[in-house]
């Protein structure tokens, strides 16, 4: 089947009252990486799904090939070519990555059995034409985000795409992952094959797009090709100018720190051996100082994870000291440990956020009924404006559900709640999982300065990151995990292929 092209055609998408697309003008077509970018809430997860039946538009018509997509259902958009790969994985936990695979477009014998053999065989087959390797028989909740990436990918294809619509897919992945997954994508499209990728790493568009459509509150506000020379071709720096429509932000300042600043967060002898007899901790030393930004580097699955949720108290079996100023937390609940450790998981989407409950009552979520005896009451609604205001956060209105929110203002909830409620000053530290995954050029910077500030004002802050420009940016000092261990520290000076060989062990050049 040949790659059809998709066009969108004056497509109009409501919410209610609100209008999350406009009118919108897009061609995508066969043989080329088309880059969607804009900001958090722009309408560039909508303009997707409404490409891909996902959404049906309020006004307007998307065309595939020479026809309208109606009904406009993804099992119609699947039947002629279009599959998407969404923001947030759609993957049974627990199932096996094959049965995933196979969910919804079972191979059937003629006495109703699945057939797993075919399903297998079929799965390998593109598997090797694409590179996109993944265990087809590991339980899907143990893969690692790569893999599962790989998996949604796999997904569509085995249903028959020939156009792939993917929405943020290398926010979750590390630079070497993500540079395999565009050896992939432009593999398929050299193949024919019609490839969108919704980012907001702009180096990426820089390196491998072929065509950007720049979104802003709803409305494609540029189409062009990108790049390498030429008339009517956009490049970097104007292309964050389109995105925000203005000037791009100021650059973020690490703030100083004493040398000599007291020791605030301490981790000794952190292990942790996971129900399969697997270590995941080995013996992890770290201390921040007062005042410290200490930036984690590794490849995924190496203990960062496992790392977070055992700072957290979210890992029971795991053994050693966690300490905050004077405070030994090792022995205390999750919630108690809050009030001295702010921690953003690595899946906000899961562990982060309740979807169902209100902005509102998600930016205080841990601190009601949390007060100690003697201590001022909470003031809720204080606590909600204060956090909304600080993190920018879009719409802002504590009364809408947080599912409703665009993956980036979502994040800005998550952090706003980590890093608010901690008392200033050398008795706090905060543990940030990908604290700007998915966020746009703005409001990274403003997540930067929140970080920033908080250093300011004596927290110890660690932060794990897979954007390693972002770690050299923020932290003092960069530590490597490799295998559950901190295996070397580095300064922020290092080269990113210094650090690249720390995480896969190997020795400096
Ligand atoms: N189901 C829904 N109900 C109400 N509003 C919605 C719904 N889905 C999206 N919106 C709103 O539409 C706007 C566009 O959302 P969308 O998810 O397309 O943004 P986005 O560009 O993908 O952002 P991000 O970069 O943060 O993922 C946002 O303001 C969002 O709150
Ligand atoms: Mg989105």
């Amino acid at each position: 089947m040949d790659a059809p092209v998709i066009r969108l055609d004056a497509v109009t998408r409501r919410f209610g009252d609100f209008t999350a697309v406009s009118a919108a003008e897009a061609t995508l077509s066969p043989g080329e990486i088309h880059a969607i970018v804009g900001e958090n809430g722009a309408g560039k997860s909508t303009l997707l799904k409404l490409a891909a039946g996902v959404l049906a538009p309020s006004a307007g018509r998307v065309l595939v090939g020479d026809d309208a997509l109606s009904p406009a259902t993804p099992a119609e958009a699947i039947r002629r070519g279009v599959g998407m790969v969404h923001q947030h994985f759609m993957l049974v936990a627990a199932f096996t990555a094959l049965e995933n695979l196979m969910l919804g477009a079972e191979p059937v014998r003629s006495w109703g059995r699945l057939d797993l053999a075919s399903a297998r065989e079929k799965a390998q087959a593109i598997a090797d034409r694409t590179g996109l390797q993944v265990p087809l028989d590991a339980v899907t909740e143990t893969l690692s985000v790569g893999e599962r990436q790989r998996l949604e990918i796999l997904r569509v294809l085995y249903r028959g795409a020939r156009a792939i619509l993917l929405d943020e897919p290398t926010a979750v992945l590390s630079p070497l992952e993500a540079d395999e997954l565009y050896t992939t994508l432009r593999a398929l499209a050299d193949d024919g094959a019609t490839i969108a990728v919704v980012t907001h790493r702009l180096d990426e568009v820089a390196r491998f797009a072929d065509r950007v459509t720049v979104m802003r509150r709803g409305k494609v506000v540029l189409a062009r090709p990108y790049a390498r020379a030429g008339a009517g071709e956009i490049r970097g720096g104007d292309l964050t100018r389109a995105i925000m429509g203005g000037e791009p932000p100021l650059p973020f300042a690490r703030p100083a720190m004493a040398k000599d600043a007291a020791i605030v967060l301490e981790i000794k002898g952190l292990s942790l051996t996971d129900a399969g007899g697997q270590r995941r901790l080995r013996a992890v030393d770290l201390t921040v100082r007062q005042g410290e930004i200490v930036g984690i580097a590794g490849i995924e699955g190496n203990g960062q994870s496992e790392l977070v949720r055992a700072l957290a108290g979210l890992e029971p079996g795991a053994t050693g000291r966690v300490a905050v100023g004077d405070r030994d937390l090792s022995r205390l609940s999750v919630r108690a440990r809050r009030a001295s450790l702010g921690v953003v998981l690595e899946d906000r989407h899961e562990e982060g956020l309740c979807q169902e409950a209100t902005v509102g009552d998600n930016l205080v979520l841990g601190d009601l009924g949390d007060r100690r005896d003697g201590a001022p009451a909470f003031d809720e609604a204080a606590a909600i404006t204060r956090r909304m205001q600080r993190f920018d956060i879009h719409p802002a209105d504590p009364a809408r559900l947080a599912g409703e929110l665009s993956g980036g203002n979502q994040q800005k909830i998550v952090i706003a709640r980590a890093l608010d409620r901690l008392p200033r000053g050398p008795r706090s530290a905060a543990v940030l999982a990908q604290p700007t995954r998915g966020v746009d050029v703005g409001a990274a910077a403003a997540i930067h300065a929140a970080i920033g500030e908080a250093a300011a004002s004596g927290i110890a802050v660690v932060i794990i990151s897979a954007d390693l420009a972002e770690l050299r940016k923020l932290a003092h000092r960069i530590v490597v995990m490799r295998r559950g261990e901190i295996v070397q520290s580095l300064s922020p000076e290092a080269t990113e292929t210094e650090i690249g060989r720390a995480m896969l062990g190997q020795e400096a050049a």
